[in-house]
């Protein structure tokens, strides 16, 4: 039987320069898919994964992050007030029970390995997960779950993957793949972000991870990697190389690269929809541009 997975990291100091000038002034995470924000949907993930301690590690100007967690007295009772009981009940989604949510400060930015580092005190000597905001999976069950279901039965580390277009493999961390059973892949080695033509193979990791917090020694001593941050992929590979069990997990769900704005755009199209409210119309105006774009051609 494994120790249960009951926290969870978010590494959320990211600048998100690639959405500038948005990113200016609010934090990505705080960028919303129709009407939620990102970092609601890694939230309800875990949630529904049986997380219960929320870390996040993040770094300057990233206020609003704290503020939609919180509970909002003022607004609840104009929303009591008027009867709008509906949105009530979508704002309970942000409340967080006092003392389930921590934030800690990545003083620098030295990379996604660093940042989990940050939560170190927090973990103490428990497993956890760790979850990219950036990576949106839409699945029947959270991929989260999936892999906390499986992790319970076979223990280890484990990481979520997903195959790739080789020409797509130096923006990952790659696998190198040993034995599969199922849904689960043997990992035997790990490489981030590889040169073209280098990678070992085409399954990426995406940013779900559990791990054991062995991994924090590892991160210690970890030399700066690919561009010049600390990688926790790195950190894995030498556990790895030291004979840790870690497996990936080929998740069942739609992964939407969140992190640009092309994966925004196909996520915001397909959230909305899945959305009663929406889908007639914008199926509509989507058709409508197809035909104006064919007619066109
Ligand atoms: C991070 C990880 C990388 C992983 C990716 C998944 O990279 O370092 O191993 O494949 O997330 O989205 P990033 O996209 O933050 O550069």
């Amino acid at each position: 039987m494994q120790r249960k997975v009951t926290k969870a990291i978010f590494p959320v100091a990211g600048l998100g320069t690639r959405f500038l000038p948005a990113t200016k002034s609010i934090p990505k995470e705080i960028m919303t898919l129709v009407d939620r924000p990102l970092i609601q949907y890694a939230i309800d993930e875990a949630r529904e994964a049986g997380i219960t301690e929320f870390i996040f590690v993040t770094s300057r100007g990233k206020g609003a992050l704290e503020d939609y967690f919180d509970h909002a007295p003022q607004l609840e009772f104009e929303l009591l007030k008027k009867g709008k009981t509906e949105l009530l009940e979508i704002l309970k989604n942000t409340n967080m029970d006092s003392g389930a949510i921590a934030y800690i400060r990545q003083h620098k930015a030295l990379g996604l390995g660093h940042a989990v580092w940050c939560a170190r005190r927090l973990i103490g000597n428990e497993p956890f997960a760790v979850i990219l905001p950036d990576d949106v999976i839409s699945a029947k069950e959270s991929c989260l779950k999936q892999m906390v279901q499986a992790y319970n039965e076979v223990g280890g580390s484990m990481v979520a993957a997903m195959e790739v277009p080789r020409d797509k493999t130096s923006s990952y961390g790659i696998l190198e793949v040993g034995q599969q059973h199922e849904n689960l892949l043997a990992i035997n080695g790990m490489v981030e972000k590889p040169p073209q033509g280098d990678a070992p193979s085409n399954l990426a990791v995406i940013g779900r991870y559990i791990l054991t917090p062995s991994i924090f020694a590892h991160i210690e001593k970890q030399k700066i990697g690919v561009g010049r941050e600390i990688q926790l992929t790195d950190a894995i590979a030498n556990e790895i190389a030291l004979g840790q069990a870690v497996n990936g997990f080929q998740f069942e769900g739609k992964r939407f690269d969140c992190g640009t704005k092309a994966g925004f755009l196909q996520a915001t199209i397909s959230f909305a929809l899945a959305r009663n409210d929406l889908r007639d119309e914008l199926a509509d105006y989507l058709q409508e541009l197809v035909s104006v774009s064919n007619a066109a051609q």
